[in-house]
């Protein structure tokens, strides 16, 4: 039995979870689940976006299934990564069938650190304009590096690549380089690489099959992942996970679309792939892929989905079609 902080928040985000919970409960993993309350409609009745109790609630779990936050999004999902020093943001970049992808063989993930480089947020104006801190630690680079060649090994990738601008940024992207090489003599056999951030820009519109794991610093993992995310088509479709020493939260990468809020038509896969995420993070790997196959086998017969995926269906009948195949399925 897991505990598992629920954070449904504003907009499609309540939505997108009452959906995935309803797949959940064909599970043969036991949740107990701890609603906890966050986000722009909290904060309208209280004064508050996020309040403690909530901070203590996810603490207090294994991991976290969070909707999506409105407004006071940065109040909210950014402090939650800073207070529970979740220092891993990772997104897959896979394509599913039935979707509008750019590539339809992409499969690599983007590893990115979560809670240092250009945002932290130091700026200050000055005579001539404004200056940022861009802060590049040894600590940060080393266990955002060890991750990713963990992460490597357990799921069987067999190579991983730094992306940095040593070149230009030769003490904070050289020191980030450098402690890439060091973590990796930990793990022989993995093959290595090193690229630039702009050409790496590139080859994800030119070659994005030559990447399996990315390694890489604040900035340039949120606008890559951006950009990996266009790949693979639609926010409906994007997870993610943030996890730290003790705690992982789950979350798809789409906010909470106030335009489609309370019609019944958002995309439940991101929020469920999230949960995909978060039973690979809690070990429950055949779970994990039983629940995958059934979203998969939904995307790609494309009748039972809603209309960003070109179908007519609700967001519950969707979660119903893909819960029916979770329960049939085995693998
Ligand atoms: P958004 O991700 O909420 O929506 C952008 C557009 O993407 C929507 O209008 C819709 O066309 C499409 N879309 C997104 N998710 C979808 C789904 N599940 N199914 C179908 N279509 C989907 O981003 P936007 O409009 O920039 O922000 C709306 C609010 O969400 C803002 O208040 C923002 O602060 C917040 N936000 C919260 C995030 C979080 O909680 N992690 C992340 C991003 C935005
Ligand atoms: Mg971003």
């Amino acid at each position: 039995m897991y505990k598992i902080a629920v954070i449904p928040g504003d907009g499609i985000g309540k939505e997108v979870m009452e959906a995935t919970l309803h797949v959940l409960e064909a599970s043969d993993v036991e949740f107990d689940y701890r609603f906890a309350e966050a986000g722009d409609e909290y904060a309208e009745k209280s004064g508050v976006a996020l309040p403690p109790e909530t901070i203590d609630t996810v603490k207090g779990s294994q991991a976290c299934l969070f909707g999506a936050a409105g407004e006071s999004a940065a109040d909210v999902i950014v402090r939650m990564r800073q207070e529970l020093d979740l220092y891993v943001n990772l997104r897959p970049v896979k394509s599913y069938p039935g979707t509008k992808c750019v590539f339809d063989n992409l499969d690599f993930v983007i590893v990115r650190e979560n809670t240092e480089g250009l945002y932290i947020g130091r700026e200050e104006y000055t005579e001539e304009g404004a200056t940022a801190l861009r802060v590049i630690t040894k600590r940060a680079s080393e266990r955002i590096c060890r991750f990713a060649f963990e992460y490597a090994k357990k799921t069987g990738r067999g190579k991983v690549t730094a992306v940095h601008k040593a070149n230009v940024l030769k003490k904070t992207d050289g020191l980030f380089k450098d402690i890439f090489y060091k973590v990796a003599q930990d793990y022989p056999g993995m093959e290595l690489d090193d690229r630039y951030v702009d050409a790496t820009a590139m080859f994800f519109i030119t070659k994005p099959q030559m990447f399996d794991v990315i390694v890489t610093t604040n900035l340039f993992g949120d606008i890559l992942s951006d950009e990996g995310a266009g790949l693979v088509g639609g926010l409906g479709l994007i997870p993610s996970a943030n996890i730290g020493e003790s705690q992982g939260l789950f979350e798809p990468v789409h906010g909470s679309a106030p335009r489609h809020a309370g019609k019944g038509t958002a995309n439940p896969s991101a929020m469920m792939l999230s949960a995909v995420m978060m039973l690979d993070y809690l070990d429950e790997y055949e779970e994990a892929r039983r629940l995958e196959n059934a979203i998969v086998n939904v995307l790609s017969e494309s009748k039972v989905v809603t209309p960003d995926l070109g179908g007519k269906s609700t967001t519950m009948e969707m979660a119903a079609e893909v819960r029916a195949k979770y329960e049939k399925g085995n693998i």
